[in-house]
């Protein structure tokens, strides 16, 4: 009989930013049935804990932890965390980002460019960065999934080109960490959501125009979060051990690559 598939996630160690958002809640709770133990990061304390609480894990099986990404020198004491407290750490899936949409290019402010570029592409180099060498000095490889948007391909739609330009950039600079982390044994790829039914895709845009959206995907209808996350979940387990520097179009056939 051939041995059972199984995703070969039981106990490692997963570090999941975004963890309190729309599709990282998701992820948590598909880890945390898959066995495997996560360090939970988000901005704040409360909503990280109630998602434990809902998962009804036993205390002290995952670890909820809140701060700022943006905050640099925060990111070794993260990994620290997982280390100290669960183990590993064995992957990283970085699903946390900010979109600000403005309707008018004229309207985009050098806040606006420095908010999404520091959250979305400085801070996802630097924490790629400090979680692989982590990963290196485990030994055994390890998983780093980032989050694009299908913005990287079309440009972005409804007010988010600067957002648009960060998710392009965590394309091209995933590609290269694949690259340089290959040796190590280590994977790195990108999720690419069309368009998932959370407070991101929500926020800042009428029914009309979410509608207008829709219109543009052949599966007729935004991805439940959880199907956004069981891409994930097969990138960090073992039936991806053979892929590396990939973006997974997960947006419904609206585009198309
Ligand atoms: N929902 C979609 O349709 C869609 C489409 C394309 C790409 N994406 C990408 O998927 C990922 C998850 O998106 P989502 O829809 O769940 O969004 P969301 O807004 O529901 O969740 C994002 C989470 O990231 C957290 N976060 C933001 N900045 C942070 C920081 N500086 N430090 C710590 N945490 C921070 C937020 O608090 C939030 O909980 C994002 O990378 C997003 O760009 C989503």
């Amino acid at each position: 009989m051939p041995e059972p598939i199984v995703s070969g996630l039981a106990d490692r160690v997963v570090i999941v930013t975004g963890a309190a958002g729309g599709i990282g809640r998701e992820v948590v709770a598909l880890l945390h049935e898959a066995g495997a133990r996560v360090l939970a990061v988000d901005v704040a304390q409360e909503p990280l804990d109630a998602l434990l609480a809902e998962l009804g894990a036993p205390e002290g099986r995952h670890v909820a932890v809140a701060g700022d990404l943006k905050d640099l020198a925060w990111h070794a004491a993260l990994v620290e965390r997982a280390r100290d407290e669960l183990g590993g750490p064995h992957a990283l899936v970085h699903a946390a980002a900010v979109l600000r949409r403005r309707d008018s290019i004229d309207d985009i402010t050098e806040d606006d460019w420095d908010a999404q570029v520091d959250t979305n592409l400085k801070a996802t180099f630097f924490l790629n960065r400090t979680v692989a060498q982590a990963l290196i000095a485990g030994g055994e490889g390890g998983r780093i999934v980032n989050f694009t948007s299908q913005g990287w391909q079309s440009g972005g739609f409804g007010g988010s080109v600067v957002y648009a330009a960060t998710k392009g950039g965590v394309v091209s600079m995933s590609r290269g960490l694949a690259r340089a982390l290959a040796p190590h044994g280590i994977t790195v790829n990108t999720v690419a959501p069309g368009a998932a039914d959370t407070a991101m895709m929500r926020g800042g845009q009428t029914d009309e125009q979410l509608a207008d959206f829709v219109k543009m995907i052949p599966l007729g209808r935004m991805a439940q979060p959880r199907e956004v996350a069981a891409s994930v979940l097969f990138l960090v387990s073992d039936h991806a051990a053979y892929i590396t520097g990939a973006t997974l179009n997960v947006s419904g056939g609206q585009l198309m690559y």
